[in-house]
C-alpha cells in the first residue's frame, strides 16, 4: 500500500511517499481503507521534534522511532479480526489513532476496535476526518477542565482553527454566550459559527478591556497567565489547550500554584482520546450543531504540501488529506 513516511525529524520536506506492506489485523483490530486524514498540530511535533519532550517521550531520541504518521482517519472497515464485536466490513468509521501509533496517512491501516465510533451519516470522509483530535481536546477542555454551563459567558482565544472552530461550536451547543477572538480575515468565519461577540486580536486587547469571562479557552497565541486570571470572573475557569511555547508552560508550571487558594482556576486540557467522546461528538455532528469547517484538501501524495500550509499557523480549520 502507499504510505507516507519519514526517517529522519526536519521540515515537510523529508516525508516520502512509499510503497509499504498492507497491515494484517489482529484478532481484536479492523482493518481500514482509509478514505480521508486530517493533521493536528500533533503531527507536525511528531515530524519536526520542534518540541525536544518529542524526543524523551517514545519519539526516538535521534530519529523518529515510528515512521508513519497521521492520527485522524475516516474510512470503511475492510476487514475485521475474530473477537471484534463492534463492527462489520463495510461499516464507514472515524476515529484518532494516535495511541496505536498512527499511520493515518496511509491507503490502509490496523487499529482496535475501540479507536473507532461509527461515522456520522451526514458527513463525507473528508468532513468526518476533520473531527477527532480537534473536536475531543476542544470538548474535553470545556466540559470537563471547563465544567461548561448553559448561560455563562466563555471566551475561545484562537477561535479560527482546528480545535478552535470546533471549541465555539461545542460551546454554543452547551448554551454558553460566546466571545470568539480571532483576526480580521476570520471575523465572519467566526460570526457564522455561532459566536455571540467577536474580538479582532490584531486591533484590540481582550484582557485589557475590562470584561470577565466564567471561562476561558485557550488554543493559540499568547497572553501572560495574570491576564488571563484577571479576565476571569471570582470564580472562573482558565484552560489552557495550546498557543505558545510560554503560554504552554504558564499554565503548566504556574497554574496549579495560581489556583491553590480556591476561587479562579487557572488550568490545562490534555486530551485523551475515547470512544465515548468520538460518539457524542458524532450525535453533535448529526444533529446539525456542529459543523467541520476545512480550510484545504491535498491528496496523499501531496501531504508534505499540506503540512508546510500548516507550520505557517493560520489555516482556517482544518487541513485534510483525500485518500482513495
Ligand atoms: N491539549 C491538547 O490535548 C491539544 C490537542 C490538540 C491541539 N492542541 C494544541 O492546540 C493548539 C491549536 O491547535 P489547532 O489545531 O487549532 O491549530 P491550527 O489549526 O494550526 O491554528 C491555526 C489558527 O490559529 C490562529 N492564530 C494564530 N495566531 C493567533 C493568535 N495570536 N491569537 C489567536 N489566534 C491565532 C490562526 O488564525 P489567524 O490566521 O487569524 O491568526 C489560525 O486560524 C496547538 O498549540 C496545538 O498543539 C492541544
Amino acid at each position: 500500500m502507499k504510505a507516507i513516511v519519514y526517517t529522519k525529524y526536519g521540515p515537510p520536506d523529508v516525508l516520502q511517499l512509499k510503497e509499504v506492506e498492507r497491515p494484517t489485523p489482529k484478532e481484536n483490530e479492523v482493518l481500514v481503507k482509509i478514505h480521508a486524514a486530517s493533521l493536528n498540530a500533533y503531527d507536525w511535533h511528531l515530524l519536526t521534534a520542534d518540541i525536544f519532550l518529542v524526543r524523551l517521550m517514545g519519539g526516538g531520541l535521534l530519529k523518529p522511532k515510528n515512521t508513519l504518521l497521521g492520527a485522524d482517519i475516516a474510512g470503511r472497515v475492510e476487514v475485521v479480526g475474530r473477537n471484534v464485536k463492534q463492527f462489520r466490513p463495510g461499516d464507514e468509521v472515524f476515529g484518532d489513532i494516535a495511541a496505536w501509533g498512527n499511520g493515518g496517512f496511509a491507503e490502509y491501516v490496523s487499529v482496535p476496535e475501540n479507536a473507532l465510533a461509527l461515522k456520522p451519516a451526514n458527513l463525507s470522509f473528508e468532513e468526518a476526518a476533520a473531527v477527532p483530535m480537534a473536536a475531543v481536546t476542544a470538548l474535553q477542555g470545556l466540559r470537563d477542565q471547563g465544567q461548561i454551563q448553559p448561560g455563562q459567558k466563555v471566551l475561545i482565544n484562537g477561535a479560527s482553527g482546528g480545535v478552535g472552530t470546533f471549541a465555539l461550536q461545542i460551546a454554543k451547543s452547551f448554551g454558553a454566550e460566546v466571545t470568539a477572538v480571532c483576526s480580521t480575515r476570520n471575523l465572519d468565519t467566526a460570526r457564522s459559527l455561532g459566536a455571540d461577540h467577536v474580538i479582532d486580536y490584531t486591533q484590540e486587547d481582550f484582557t485589557q478591556n475590562g470584561q470577565q469571562y466564567n471561562l476561558i479557552l485557550a488554543v493559540n497565541g499568547y497572553h501572560p497567565i495574570s491576564a488571563y486570571k484577571r479576565a476571569l470572573t471570582p470564580q472562573g475557569i482558565y484552560v489552557m489547550a495550546g498557543g505558545s511555547t510560554t503560554q504552554i508552560f504558564q499554565a503548566m508550571l504556574l497554574g496549579p500554584w495560581m489556583s491553590k487558594n480556591g476561587g479562579k482556576k487557572m488550568g490545562n486540557v490534555s486530551a485523551k482520546q475515547n470512544q465515548k467522546d468520538l460518539v457524542f461528538m458524532k450525535e453533535l455532528l448529526e444533529a446539525g450543531k456542529v459543523v467541520p469547517v476545512i480550510d484545504r484538501r491535498y491528496p496523499l501524495s501531496e501531504t508534505a504540501e499540506a503540512f508546510r500550509y500548516l507550520g505557517e499557523g493560520h489555516a482556517r480549520g482544518k487541513v485534510v488529506i483525500s485518500i482513495n
